[in-house]
């Protein structure tokens, strides 16, 4: 297919065959980052400049390995040291970026709809490296990335998002890409934080941790984010441990062959154990790797680059109609 966004700004927009053109066009990526020269000229000349007004270890790092693995020019802003601080709106910041002749703005703002303001306001490509509560795109999609290459397929699988969903946008983020491509998703944890509102999204909603972990292929923990909690919505950390932590005992009654994910950052010891997290089922650092590649990918393809094909079918297909 051909490529034609301008913006990467969310996964419910997107198309099954964009999600797995992106998909197969990181997996070229991946292939170039396990090279002696991992650097591709094709973004020579252009400018990326990572907007992160909240802060992030993996995503704005991997959006600047990749923005110069593909030989781009790339400036971190720092919020705090920036005219943000002097009162400058967000929209005023970002055209002055643009005067600058900056080609892409990546992202990351507490603000939900943020990037799609910028879109809207700028010229230049505008990816979202997470907004607010509401999506996180090339988290979800490295996730369905290390899902497809550790399975061979995501149509079928049953995948478990255990945790903060309502405060989650890596959830929503995986929600939209797993439906469009055919899995089934399960979304477990306290009813507080996972209400029954995601069942029109066709998800199975459950607070019974054994129900939702007993059949799964993939679980994918997520982080319970103090930083978007109002108010307390469960007793204690203690508490949510024992009902809902990953450990050791609890991974014996999954299926043997059971991924487990994490987006990071981990808070160990609540959501997982390091027995776990660290355990021959986690893929939690191969997420991080092929996060690299699928920004790469992103930033290729609404750059113009041309998509690249799948170099071999997927075992089944991945296509499933949204
Ligand atoms: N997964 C993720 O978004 O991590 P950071 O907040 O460190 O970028």
């Amino acid at each position: 297919m051909r490529w034609t966004r301008k913006d990467l700004l969310d996964l419910q927009s997107l198309s099954a065959e964009e999600i797995v053109t992106i998909l197969d066009t990181a997996r070229e990526f991946k292939a170039v980052g396990q090279r002696v020269i991992k650097k591709v000229p094709a973004l020579r000349g252009k400018t990326v400049v990572n907007l992160f007004v909240e802060p992030s270890t993996r995503t704005r790092i991997s959006f600047e390995l990749a923005a110069q693995r593909l030989s781009a020019d790339v400036i971190n802003f720092t919020a705090e040291a920036s005219s943000l601080k002097k009162g400058e709106t967000l929209k005023d910041t970002a055209r002055n970026l643009e005067a600058l002749n900056t080609d892409f703005i990546v992202i990351r703002h507490s603000a939900a709809g943020a990037p799609h303001f910028l879109s809207r306001v700028l010229e230049a490509h505008v990816v979202n490296a997470g907004d607010g509560a509401h999506e996180h795109p090339t988290q979800g999609l490295l996730d369905v990335f290390t899902m497809r290459e550790k399975k061979g397929r995501i149509a079928g699988l049953n995948v478990t998002i255990l945790g903060d969903i309502l405060y989650s946008r890596v959830a929503r983020s995986n929600i939209w890409a797993l439906q469009k491509l055919g899995a089934r998703v399960t979304l477990c944890g306290p009813p507080t934080l996972v209400p029954q509102t995601f069942e029109p999204m066709g998800c199975r909603v459950t607070s019974h941790l054994a129900e939702a972990i007993a059949d799964a292929d993939v679980v994918n923990l997520l982080r319970i984010q103090h930083e978007r909690q109002r108010k307390t919505m469960f007793p204690s950390l203690g508490e949510y441990t024992s009902l809902f932590g990953i450990n050791r005992e609890r991974l014996a009654c999954m299926k043997p062959d059971v991924l487990i994910m994490h987006p990071g950052p981990i808070n160990r010891g609540v959501e997982v154990d390091s027995d776990v997290a660290d355990g021959s089922h986690s893929v939690i650092l191969e997420q991080v790797t092929n996060g690299l590649a699928v920004r790469m990918a992103v930033l290729f393809l609404i750059n113009g680059g041309k998509p690249f094909a799948a170099a071999s079918p997927p075992a089944e297909p991945d296509l499933v109609a949204q």
